[in-house]
């Protein structure tokens, strides 16, 4: 027998929430007749997995099977499959509310997610590491000898030289810059594939003819980058920085960029000097025309959320309250980052996306509405678009922190955003 629950998803929630198990949704049996739809199930288009995206599912009116860690817009038809295991949804009637989540809930939805993640990226080492078994042996007999060997070493020379190899082909150099991606995650494993020589061969994988092998290189060493100031400066030195702003400013697929932008912020944060060049090269501005070319969409509230992260860094650095060196204090001195936003007319840039539905990202661009604020009054007063949204946002979450505030969350997410919200308007009369 085909037994499934279903429910209806309120608000905008990761594929794992917790209330499948723990909360007091309507749980509705469906009956087979509901279940005909599933051999019109549609193939879900296999995007990228940025580690920091938050990836959405889009319904349709057929069943789809939500993947780990996507999130599920609101009104969406929920249902766990019991025979699978398999969590799917389609559209669905917003009117059927029978609940809502708390920030409480959220937050465990989002550990819940995370540790998700985990599993999968466990699941792929264990992938890596089964095609590469011979090291495992080989280890072993190492091991016998009292020598030790470092696996994940040996591991990298072997993808870095597939990837290297005028033998290989074109998948196989995608599939062992997707595999190093995994271990270049670790601090050392970073430094390794730096002095291996790894680092500057998908530094020139950037400028490939090829769009797979730009968006892996990208995607790589972004993730060597992360918080690793000795492989940010070897990068920079590499002439990654010029790169990926080329990658930026010129035609290329969505998927290209995304990582391209995802690799560029990982060079910037906490880098001073990579900041001050990316400013020189012009780099502010090659971000402002992602937002005059068509289909980049989805790259905006990226763009402003690692904006954002620069101004705040900055400001800190300056407070000197987060044991920043002094020499590093003097280099962020010399970032101008504000005063370009502010000729480059980035004030209005963000105020648009207040426009946008997802909770998420109003929440990130209010962030920078704020800190906007100080330079960029006069632009929002004379701004009558922007005091319709704000005027919308504010009955919304009004309504949204009420309902709340009744389930018993004092200290509610739209609570908060409704204060955002407020807090602006409040500073544009
Ligand atoms: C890549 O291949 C070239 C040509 O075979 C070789 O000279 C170079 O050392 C290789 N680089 C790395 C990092 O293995
Ligand atoms: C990429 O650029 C570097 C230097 O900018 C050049 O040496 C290399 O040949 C280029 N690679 C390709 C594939 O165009």
């Amino acid at each position: 027998m085909n037994s499934e629950v279903s429910l209806t998803a309120r608000g905008f929630f990761p594929a794992f929430h917790p209330c499948f198990f723990l909360c007091e949704f309507a749980l509705t049996k469906i009956e087979e007749s509901d279940i005909k739809d599933d051999s019109g199930k549609e193939p879900i288009t296999e995007d990228d997995a940025d580690p920091e995206d938050l990836e959405v599912f889009y319904p349709t009116h057929q069943w789809q099977t939500i993947r780990p860690g996507q999130a599920v817009p609101a009104g969406s038809h929920v249902r766990l499959n019991l025979q699978t295991g398999d969590r799917e949804a389609k559209l669905g009637k917003v009117d059927v509310v029978s609940n809502s989540f708390t920030a409480q809930e959220l937050k465990k939805a989002l550990a819940k997610m995370k540790e998700n993640e985990k599993a999968e990226r466990k699941a792929h080492e264990e992938e890596v590491r089964k095609k590469f078994r011979p090291i495992e042996q080989l280890k072993e007999e190492f091991e016998k000898l009292n020598m030790k060997m470092e696996t994940d070493y040996e591991i990298m020379v072997k993808l870095i030289s597939k990837f290297n190899s005028s033998a290989s082909t074109l998948d196989e150099k995608v599939a062992a810059l997707y595999d190093l991606e995994y271990y270049v995650h670790q601090v050392d494993n970073a430094k390794d594939f730096l002095s291996m020589g790894g680092l500057q061969l998908v530094i020139d994988g950037l400028n490939s003819t090829e769009a797979a092998l730009k968006e892996h290189a990208a995607f790589v060493l972004g993730a060597a980058l992360s918080s690793n100031p000795k492989v940010q400066i070897e990068a920079i030195e590499g002439g990654a920085l010029q790169k990926l702003l080329v990658i930026l400013a010129t035609e290329q697929p969505l998927a290209v960029k995304k990582k391209a932008l995802f690799a560029l912020s990982s060079m910037l944060r906490h880098f001073p000097y990579a900041q001050q060049q990316f400013l020189k090269l012009g780099g502010l501005q090659v971000l402002r025309s992602l937002f005059r070319q068509k289909g980049m969409e989805t790259l905006h509230v990226r763009v402003v959320t690692l904006l954002y992260d620069l101004i705040v860094e900055k400001v800190r650095s300056q407070e000197g309250g987060d044991g920043t060196r002094p020499e590093k204090i003097q280099q962020y001195r010399q970032v101008k980052l504000v005063p370009a936003v502010v000729e480059q007319d980035w004030c209005v840039v963000v105020s648009n996306l207040l426009a946008m539905p997802e909770h998420d990202t109003r929440e990130k661009v209010l962030k920078m509405v704020s800190v906007l604020m100080a330079f960029c009054k006069e632009r929002y007063r004379g701004d009558q678009a922007l005091s319709t949204t704000l005027g919308l946002l504010r009955s919304e979450y009004e309504e949204l922190a009420a309902e709340e505030q009744r389930e018993g969350d004092k200290e509610g997410y739209f609570k908060e955003l409704l204060g955002s919200v407020n807090t602006i308007i409040q500073e544009l009369r």
